[in-house]
C-alpha cells in the first residue's frame, strides 16, 4: 500500500457505561399500571430497567460512563479534545450536558456540545466525531449517550411507561492512520437519515419554545414498530453497499435496544445470524441514545467484542431519525 492511500480513521480505544442503582422490574410496574410481566416480556423482551435517583442527572450518569471509557482506553481527561453527548433529556435547556460533563471531568480545553437525534443520537454522534477526527481538527473524542427518560415518561400511560429506562454509555474514538481499506481498524462508514414528517408518531408534548414545560413522551407504538424494521434494513444495506461487506462478514450486530421483536425481525430481514446479535434490552429497557453504548459496553466487558471484529451499529428514533455505523473494532 502506498503512503498516499493512507488516511485517518476513528478507532475505538475505550468503552464504558454507568447505570443508576435502582432497578424497576415488570412486577413493580404491574403494581403501578394495568400491565403484567407476561405482556411486557412477550411484546418487548424487557424484564427490568434502571431509574435515576432523585437529583441524579443525565450529566452525572454521562460523567460516570465517560470516566469508565477513559479508564478502558488508558487515557485521562487531558487526552480528550472533543466531547459529544447524545441526549434528549439534558440537565438544563442550556448549557449543554456535554459542557456539564466537561467541567465535571475537570477539563477546560477542547470543545463539548450536545447532539439531539433521540434514539439514533449515539449513531449521529459517532458519525459527527468521525468527521472531526478524520479531518485532523481533533485527535481524541468522547462520544457519550446519556439519558434520564424516566423524567419525561407519563407514569400513568401503560403503553409507554413499561418501555424506557435510564443509563449512559460512552466510547473513546481516537484518530489513527489507516490505509483506506475495510481492513483498517476504526469507523469504516456511517449513514444517517431523517424524515421530520413522522413527528406525531413519537414526540414529547412540551419544550421551551412551545409550552415552556418539559412535557411527556407520546408514542403510537404500532406505527413506530412498522417503520422501524424497514428503516433499520435500509441504512444497514447502505453500509454494506458502501464497503462491499456482507451480513456474513459481520462478527456482531448491535442495534438500538427498543424491543426484542424489532431487533430479531431486523436481523432476520438482513440475513444476520441470530448468534451475532447483541441484545441487552431485557436488562436496560429502551435507554434511547444510551442503548447502543450500553450494549457495546456489556459485550466488550464480557469478551464477545474483540479487536479486529466487524461491528454493525444501527438505530431508529423520534423525528424519525435513523442511521448505521460500521466499525472494525
Ligand atoms: O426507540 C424507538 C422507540 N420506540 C419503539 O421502538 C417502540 C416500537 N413499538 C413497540 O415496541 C410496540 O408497538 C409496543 C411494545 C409499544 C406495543 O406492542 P404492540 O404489539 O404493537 O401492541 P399494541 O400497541 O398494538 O397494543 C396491543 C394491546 C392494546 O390493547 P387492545 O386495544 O388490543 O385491547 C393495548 O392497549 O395491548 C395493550 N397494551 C398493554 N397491555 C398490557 C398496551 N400497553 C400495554 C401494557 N400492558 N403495558
Amino acid at each position: 500500500m502506498t503512503t498516499q492511500n493512507r488516511q485517518l480513521r476513528s478507532v475505538v480505544t475505550g468503552v464504558g457505561s454507568y447505570l443508576p442503582s435502582r432497578v424497576l422490574t415488570n412486577a413493580d410496574l404491574a403494581a403501578m399500571v394495568d400491565t403484567s410481566d407476561a405482556w411486557i416480556v412477550q411484546r418487548t423482551g424487557i424484564r427490568e430497567r434502571r431509574i435515576a435517583a432523585e437529583g441524579e442527572t443525565t450529566s452525572m450518569l454521562g460523567e460516570r460512563a465517560a470516566r469508565a471509557a477513559l479508564q478502558s482506553a488508558g487515557l485521562g481527561p487531558d487526552d480528550i479534545d472533543l466531547i459529544i453527548v447524545a441526549t434528549s433529556t439534558p440537565d438544563y435547556t442550556f448549557p449543554s450536558t456535554a459542557a456539564q460533563i466537561q467541567a465535571a471531568l475537570g477539563m477546560a480545553h477542547g470543545a463539548a456540545f450536545d447532539l439531539q437525534a433521540v434514539c439514533s443520537g449515539f449513531i449521529f454522534g459517532v458519525a459527527t466525531a468521525d468527521k472531526f477526527l478524520r479531518s485532523g481538527s481533533h485527535r481524541r473524542a468522547l462520544v457519550i449517550g446519556a439519558e434520564t427518560f424516566s423524567r419525561i415518561i407519563d407514569w400513568s400511560d401503560r403503553a409507554t411507561c413499561v418501555l424506557f429506562g435510564d443509563g449512559a454509555g460512552a466510547i473513546v474514538l481516537q484518530a489513527q492512520q489507516g490505509f483506506g481499506t475495510v481492513e483498517d481498524r476504526g469507523v469504516l462508514t456511517t449513514h444517517l437519515r431523517s424524515d421530520g414528517r413522522h413527528r406525531a408518531k413519537l414526540y414529547v408534548d412540551g419544550g421551551p419554545s412551545s409550552t415552556q414545560t418539559v412535557g411527556h413522551l407520546r408514542m403510537k407504538g404500532r406505527e413506530v414498530f412498522r417503520f422501524a424494521v424497514d428503516m433499520t434494513s435500509d441504512v444497514v444495506k447502505d453500509a454494506f453497499a458502501a464497503t462491499g461487506i456482507t451480513a456474513a462478514d459481520l462478527q456482531w450486530f448491535v442495534p438500538h435496544q427498543a424491543n426484542r421483536r424489532i431487533i430479531d425481525m431486523s436481523a432476520a430481514k438482513l440475513g444476520i445470524d441470530p448468534h451475532k446479535v447483541i441484545a441487552t434490552v431485557h436488562l436496560h429497557g429502551n435507554t434511547s441514545a444510551a442503548s447502543i453504548p450500553l450494549a457495546l459496553s456489556v459485550a466488550h466487558d464480557d469478551g464477545r467484542i474483540k479487536r479486529g471484529d466487524l461491528v454493525m451499529l444501527e438505530a431508529v428514533g423520534g423525528g424519525f431519525t435513523w442511521g448505521s455505523a460500521l466499525i472494525r473494532w
